[in-house]
């Protein structure tokens, strides 16, 4: 096969594209299969990547959900609105790059969505920008790139800058205030070893629905 490819390869560059489209057309099909069934289950058990967009962390795992219906994405809908979800059925929600995208009461109205949609022991692992990492980053004169990319989000391009800006974030101490007074428990910070983001200007959060 790779000898084949090797030597008509100069034929079948033009065509790549075909490849891409075919590719992302599957994982659409594979993705919206799967959260179908999700569905007729009411999602009892499932586990959720909140925003997973094009970066999930484990497809296989969780079902990924983002307001941009992209290749990899299972489940479409605004966070910001009440989730499309009944309550208490969701084994886990993992959030990564997200909170900070939204405005302090979207943040806290996203936080109160999954309380809700945990089911009792379901856990929570939440990870954000660190305000007070970035400040002291700054203090510290570290590389201004990096600072106003954590401060501010990473341009992409115009047409997507209203979803890439951030908006608002907390230090960690006080997303885990925040956390226990929404009613969960066991609130700690933990490693930040997802291999995702860079864990001197994140910080990654676990808690517990009672
Ligand atoms: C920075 S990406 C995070 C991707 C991935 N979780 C990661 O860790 O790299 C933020 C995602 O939030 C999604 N998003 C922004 N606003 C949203 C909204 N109102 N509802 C649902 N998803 C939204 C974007 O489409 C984007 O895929």
């Amino acid at each position: 096969m790779k000898r084949f490819l090797d030597r008509y390869y100069r034929y079948i560059r033009p065509f790549r594209f075909l490849y891409g489209w075919a590719k992302d057309g599957y994982t659409k099909m594979q993705c919206s299969k799967r959260a179908e069934e999700w569905k007729a289950k009411s999602f009892r058990g499932a586990k959720l990547d909140i925003c997973g967009g094009r970066n999930p962390l484990n497809p296989q795992e969780y079902l990924n959900v983002d307001f941009v219906a992209l290749p990899k994405v299972d489940l479409v809908f605004d966070l910001r609105e009440k989730f499309p979800i009944p309550d208490g059925v969701i084994e886990e929600v993992f959030s990564a790059a997200t909170l900070e995208h939204f405005r302090k009461p979207h943040v806290h109205h996203i936080l109160r969505e999954f309380h809700r949609i945990l089911k009792p022991g379901g856990l929570l692992r939440v990870s954000t920008p660190d305000i007070e990492a970035i400040a002291k980053g700054l203090l510290a004169g570290d590389d201004l790139d990096v600072i106003n990319q954590h401060f501010f989000g990473k341009f992409k391009s115009n047409e997507t800058e209203d979803l890439d800006l951030h908006k608002w974030m907390y230090p960690a101490g006080k997303m885990i205030e925040v956390l226990q007074e929404m009613g969960f428990t066991d609130v700690r910070r933990i490693p930040m070893d997802l291999g995702l983001h860079d864990p001197k200007y994140n910080y990654l959060i676990r808690a517990v629905k009672a």
